[in-house]
Protein backbone atom coordinates (compact mmCIF):
# COMPACT_ATOMS: atom_id res chain seq x y z
CA UNK A 1 0.00 0.00 0.00
CA UNK A 2 1.11 3.63 -0.94
CA UNK A 3 0.21 6.77 -0.46
CA UNK A 4 0.83 9.19 -4.50
CA UNK A 5 0.84 12.15 -3.74
CA UNK A 6 -0.21 13.89 -6.99
CA UNK A 7 -0.17 16.89 -8.70
CA UNK A 8 -3.52 17.80 -9.85
CA UNK A 9 -2.51 21.09 -12.52
CA UNK A 10 -3.57 24.42 -12.25
CA UNK A 11 -7.53 23.41 -12.95
CA UNK A 12 -7.18 22.35 -16.75
CA UNK A 13 -8.48 18.70 -16.51
CA UNK A 14 -5.61 17.39 -19.26
CA UNK A 15 -2.85 18.96 -17.63
CA UNK A 16 -2.37 16.33 -15.32
CA UNK A 17 0.63 13.83 -16.26
CA UNK A 18 -0.02 10.45 -17.49
CA UNK A 19 1.40 9.11 -14.73
CA UNK A 20 -0.83 11.30 -12.29
CA UNK A 21 -3.42 9.93 -14.08
CA UNK A 22 -2.99 6.50 -13.97
CA UNK A 23 -1.99 6.59 -10.40
CA UNK A 24 -5.85 7.74 -9.46
CA UNK A 25 -7.47 5.24 -11.93
CA UNK A 26 -5.88 2.74 -10.02
CA UNK A 27 -5.86 3.46 -6.06
CA UNK A 28 -9.41 2.83 -4.25
CA UNK A 29 -8.99 5.96 -2.32
CA UNK A 30 -8.90 9.64 -3.14
CA UNK A 31 -8.19 12.46 -1.13
CA UNK A 32 -8.76 15.40 -2.96
CA UNK A 33 -8.60 19.34 -2.29
CA UNK A 34 -12.32 20.31 -3.34
CA UNK A 35 -11.72 23.76 -3.62
CA UNK A 36 -8.82 24.04 -6.28
CA UNK A 37 -8.37 20.46 -7.89
CA UNK A 38 -10.49 20.09 -10.83
CA UNK A 39 -13.71 17.66 -10.40
CA UNK A 40 -13.35 16.53 -13.61
CA UNK A 41 -9.72 14.50 -12.81
CA UNK A 42 -12.16 12.26 -10.56
CA UNK A 43 -13.86 10.53 -13.30
CA UNK A 44 -10.51 8.63 -13.85
CA UNK A 45 -11.36 7.12 -10.42
CA UNK A 46 -11.80 3.32 -10.21
CA UNK A 47 -15.60 2.49 -9.87
CA UNK A 48 -16.47 1.66 -5.95
CA UNK A 49 -13.44 4.59 -5.44
CA UNK A 50 -13.90 6.22 -1.92
CA UNK A 51 -13.91 9.78 -2.80
CA UNK A 52 -12.86 12.50 -0.07
CA UNK A 53 -13.21 16.22 -0.24
CA UNK A 54 -10.22 17.53 2.47
CA UNK A 55 -11.22 20.90 1.99
CA UNK A 56 -12.92 21.12 5.32
CA UNK A 57 -10.95 18.27 7.40
CA UNK A 58 -8.02 18.95 9.82
CA UNK A 59 -4.60 17.27 9.12
CA UNK A 60 -5.58 14.79 11.82
CA UNK A 61 -8.52 13.94 9.85
CA UNK A 62 -6.82 13.23 6.56
CA UNK A 63 -4.22 11.29 7.91
CA UNK A 64 -6.58 8.83 9.93
CA UNK A 65 -8.01 8.29 6.08
CA UNK A 66 -4.53 7.53 4.98
CA UNK A 67 -4.14 4.73 8.10
CA UNK A 68 -7.59 3.59 7.54
CA UNK A 69 -6.43 2.82 3.73
CA UNK A 70 -2.93 1.85 4.84
CA UNK A 71 -5.01 -0.54 7.39
CA UNK A 72 -7.04 -2.21 4.21
CA UNK A 73 -4.06 -2.42 2.09
CA UNK A 74 -5.48 -0.17 0.18
CA UNK A 75 -3.74 2.43 -2.16
CA UNK A 76 -4.43 6.26 -1.19
CA UNK A 77 -4.29 8.93 -4.79
CA UNK A 78 -3.61 11.87 -2.96
CA UNK A 79 -4.59 14.80 -5.29
CA UNK A 80 -3.14 18.42 -4.92
CA UNK A 81 -3.67 21.27 -7.09
CA UNK A 82 -1.04 22.54 -9.22
CA UNK A 83 2.83 21.54 -8.07
CA UNK A 84 2.68 19.60 -4.29
CA UNK A 85 6.34 20.72 -4.23
CA UNK A 86 5.08 24.39 -3.33
CA UNK A 87 2.52 25.73 -1.21
CA UNK A 88 0.73 22.59 -0.91
CA UNK A 89 1.04 21.52 2.86
CA UNK A 90 2.44 18.32 1.83
CA UNK A 91 5.31 18.08 3.95
CA UNK A 92 3.49 17.96 7.02
CA UNK A 93 1.66 15.09 5.88
CA UNK A 94 4.54 13.49 4.79
CA UNK A 95 5.95 13.76 8.06
CA UNK A 96 3.22 11.95 10.11
CA UNK A 97 2.99 9.09 7.41
CA UNK A 98 7.01 8.78 8.20
CA UNK A 99 5.87 8.46 11.99
CA UNK A 100 3.23 6.07 11.27
CA UNK A 101 5.56 3.91 8.79
CA UNK A 102 3.29 4.56 5.58
CA UNK A 103 4.92 4.67 2.58
CA UNK A 104 4.31 7.21 -0.16
CA UNK A 105 5.34 8.75 -3.45
CA UNK A 106 5.38 12.24 -5.13
CA UNK A 107 4.19 12.67 -8.91
CA UNK A 108 4.56 15.96 -10.15
CA UNK A 109 2.26 18.58 -11.47
CA UNK A 110 2.20 21.23 -13.58
CA UNK A 111 2.36 24.65 -11.11
CA UNK A 112 0.12 27.64 -11.33
CA UNK A 113 3.32 29.71 -11.99
CA UNK A 114 4.42 27.78 -14.99
CA UNK A 115 0.40 27.94 -16.08
CA UNK A 116 0.11 31.64 -15.66
CA UNK A 117 3.35 31.98 -18.06
CA UNK A 118 1.62 29.57 -20.21
CA UNK A 119 -1.40 31.75 -20.54
CA UNK A 120 0.73 35.29 -20.70
CA UNK A 121 2.93 33.45 -23.31
CA UNK A 122 6.32 35.20 -21.84
CA UNK A 123 9.39 32.70 -20.52
CA UNK A 124 10.28 33.88 -17.23
CA UNK A 125 13.97 33.96 -17.78
CA UNK A 126 14.79 36.01 -20.59
CA UNK A 127 19.17 36.39 -21.10
CA UNK A 128 20.28 39.30 -19.92
CA UNK A 129 16.92 40.76 -18.47
CA UNK A 130 16.24 38.32 -15.94
CA UNK A 131 17.75 34.86 -14.86
CA UNK A 132 16.02 34.03 -11.50
CA UNK A 133 12.37 33.72 -10.46
CA UNK A 134 11.79 33.91 -7.05
CA UNK A 135 8.86 31.61 -5.85
CA UNK A 136 6.71 33.41 -2.94
CA UNK A 137 3.82 35.09 -1.10
CA UNK A 138 2.88 37.88 1.27
CA UNK A 139 2.47 37.86 4.99
CA UNK A 140 -0.41 36.97 6.56
CA UNK A 141 -1.90 37.01 10.57
CA UNK A 142 -1.77 33.16 9.98
CA UNK A 143 1.17 32.40 8.08
CA UNK A 144 4.09 34.81 8.53
CA UNK A 145 7.16 34.73 6.50
CA UNK A 146 10.10 33.46 8.36
CA UNK A 147 13.09 35.98 8.78
CA UNK A 148 14.96 37.43 5.70
CA UNK A 149 12.09 36.49 3.31
CA UNK A 150 9.97 39.67 3.56
CA UNK A 151 8.98 41.21 0.18
CA UNK A 152 11.28 44.51 0.94
CA UNK A 153 14.39 42.10 1.53
CA UNK A 154 13.56 39.32 -1.34
CA UNK A 155 12.56 42.92 -3.71
CA UNK A 156 16.04 43.64 -3.42
CA UNK A 157 17.50 40.99 -5.82
CA UNK A 158 15.09 42.60 -8.11
CA UNK A 159 14.19 39.19 -9.66
CA UNK A 160 11.24 37.82 -11.75
CA UNK A 161 9.00 37.25 -8.91
CA UNK A 162 5.60 35.36 -8.36
CA UNK A 163 3.65 35.66 -5.73
CA UNK A 164 1.13 33.08 -4.75
CA UNK A 165 -1.83 33.67 -2.21
CA UNK A 166 -1.13 37.28 -2.19
CA UNK A 167 -3.99 39.13 -4.33
CA UNK A 168 -5.97 40.20 -1.79
CA UNK A 169 -2.94 42.22 -0.47
CA UNK A 170 -2.18 43.70 -3.80
CA UNK A 171 -1.74 47.49 -2.10
CA UNK A 172 0.51 46.18 0.44
CA UNK A 173 2.62 43.93 -2.77
CA UNK A 174 3.33 47.22 -4.55
CA UNK A 175 3.92 49.41 -1.73
CA UNK A 176 6.98 46.81 -0.64
CA UNK A 177 7.99 46.47 -3.99
CA UNK A 178 8.21 49.73 -5.89
CA UNK A 179 11.12 50.96 -4.06
CA UNK A 180 12.89 48.26 -5.50
CA UNK A 181 11.28 47.79 -9.09
CA UNK A 182 10.32 50.96 -9.94
CA UNK A 183 6.67 52.24 -10.48
CA UNK A 184 7.12 51.24 -14.02
CA UNK A 185 8.06 47.59 -13.72
CA UNK A 186 5.59 45.26 -15.62
CA UNK A 187 3.23 43.30 -13.80
CA UNK A 188 0.78 40.50 -14.56
CA UNK A 189 -2.20 39.21 -12.50
CA UNK A 190 -3.30 35.75 -13.80
CA UNK A 191 -6.73 34.09 -12.07
CA UNK A 192 -7.64 30.63 -12.82
CA UNK A 193 -5.05 30.17 -15.31
CA UNK A 194 -5.66 27.59 -17.90
CA UNK A 195 -9.57 27.47 -17.20
CA UNK A 196 -12.13 28.48 -18.92
CA UNK A 197 -13.04 31.29 -17.08
CA UNK A 198 -9.31 32.34 -16.89
CA UNK A 199 -8.86 36.52 -16.53
CA UNK A 200 -5.32 37.90 -17.26
CA UNK A 201 -4.51 41.53 -16.21
CA UNK A 202 -1.55 43.18 -17.16
CA UNK A 203 -0.11 46.81 -16.20
CA UNK A 204 2.67 48.00 -13.88
CA UNK A 205 3.17 48.59 -10.26
CA UNK A 206 1.57 51.87 -10.33
CA UNK A 207 -1.64 50.53 -11.90
CA UNK A 208 -1.98 47.11 -10.76
CA UNK A 209 -3.55 47.63 -7.67
CA UNK A 210 -6.40 49.65 -9.58
CA UNK A 211 -7.21 47.29 -11.54
CA UNK A 212 -7.48 44.35 -9.49
CA UNK A 213 -9.99 45.73 -7.04
CA UNK A 214 -11.87 46.86 -10.24
CA UNK A 215 -12.03 43.51 -11.31
CA UNK A 216 -13.09 42.25 -8.30
CA UNK A 217 -9.83 39.43 -7.91
CA UNK A 218 -9.70 38.26 -4.60
CA UNK A 219 -8.36 34.30 -5.08
CA UNK A 220 -6.46 31.63 -7.26
CA UNK A 221 -4.27 34.03 -8.88
CA UNK A 222 -0.75 34.72 -9.21
CA UNK A 223 0.80 38.10 -9.74
CA UNK A 224 3.98 38.28 -11.98
CA UNK A 225 6.59 41.33 -11.31
CA UNK A 226 9.54 41.85 -14.16
CA UNK A 227 10.82 43.01 -16.81
CA UNK A 228 10.68 39.66 -18.40
CA UNK A 229 6.93 40.33 -19.06
CA UNK A 230 7.84 42.98 -21.57
CA UNK A 231 11.00 42.57 -23.01
CA UNK A 232 11.90 42.60 -26.32
CA UNK A 233 15.77 43.60 -27.06
CA UNK A 234 17.72 40.54 -25.23
CA UNK A 235 20.27 38.78 -26.43
CA UNK A 236 19.63 35.78 -28.13
CA UNK A 237 20.65 32.95 -25.38
CA UNK A 238 24.14 30.76 -25.58
CA UNK A 239 21.33 27.45 -26.27
CA UNK A 240 21.40 27.97 -29.66
CA UNK A 241 24.72 30.43 -30.77
CA UNK A 242 26.07 28.83 -33.73
CA UNK A 243 29.17 29.54 -31.23
CA UNK A 244 28.78 26.78 -29.34
CA UNK A 245 30.56 23.41 -29.30
CA UNK A 246 27.49 21.08 -30.66
CA UNK A 247 29.72 18.16 -31.46
CA UNK A 248 31.14 17.92 -27.85
CA UNK A 249 27.35 18.37 -26.64
CA UNK A 250 26.10 15.65 -28.82
CA UNK A 251 29.34 13.11 -27.27
CA UNK A 252 28.22 14.40 -23.76
CA UNK A 253 24.74 15.04 -24.07
CA UNK A 254 24.58 15.80 -19.95
CA UNK A 255 27.22 18.79 -20.61
CA UNK A 256 26.29 21.99 -20.93
C1 LIG B 1 -2.34 26.46 -1.83
S1 LIG B 1 -1.53 27.27 -3.16
C2 LIG B 1 -1.21 25.92 -4.22
C3 LIG B 1 -0.10 26.14 -5.21
C4 LIG B 1 0.13 24.92 -6.06
N1 LIG B 1 0.74 23.85 -5.30
C5 LIG B 1 0.97 25.20 -7.33
O1 LIG B 1 1.85 24.41 -7.65
O2 LIG B 1 0.70 26.17 -8.02
C6 LIG B 1 -2.86 28.09 -3.90
C7 LIG B 1 -2.41 29.35 -4.62
O3 LIG B 1 -1.79 28.99 -5.83
C8 LIG B 1 -2.15 29.88 -6.84
N2 LIG B 1 -2.96 29.16 -7.84
C9 LIG B 1 -3.38 27.88 -7.80
N3 LIG B 1 -4.02 27.55 -8.94
C10 LIG B 1 -4.00 28.66 -9.71
C11 LIG B 1 -4.47 28.96 -11.01
N4 LIG B 1 -5.09 28.05 -11.75
N5 LIG B 1 -4.27 30.21 -11.49
C12 LIG B 1 -3.61 31.15 -10.78
N6 LIG B 1 -3.13 30.91 -9.52
C13 LIG B 1 -3.32 29.69 -9.00
C14 LIG B 1 -2.93 31.00 -6.18
O4 LIG B 1 -2.02 31.98 -5.74
C15 LIG B 1 -3.54 30.27 -5.01
O5 LIG B 1 -3.87 31.18 -3.97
Amino acid sequence: MTVHFIGAGPGAADLITVRGQSLIASSPVCLYAGSLVPPELLSHCPPGVRLVDTANLTLDEIVDEMLDAHTQGLDVARLHSGDPSVFSAMAEQMRRLDAAGIPYDVTPGVPAFAAAAATLTRELTVPGVGQTVILTRTSARATPMPPGEDLATLGRSRATMVLHLAVQRIEQLVEELTPHYGADCPVAVVTRASRADEVVLRGTLADIADQVRAAGIVRTAVVVVGQVLTAAQFPDSHLYSPDRCRSLTNQHPGRE
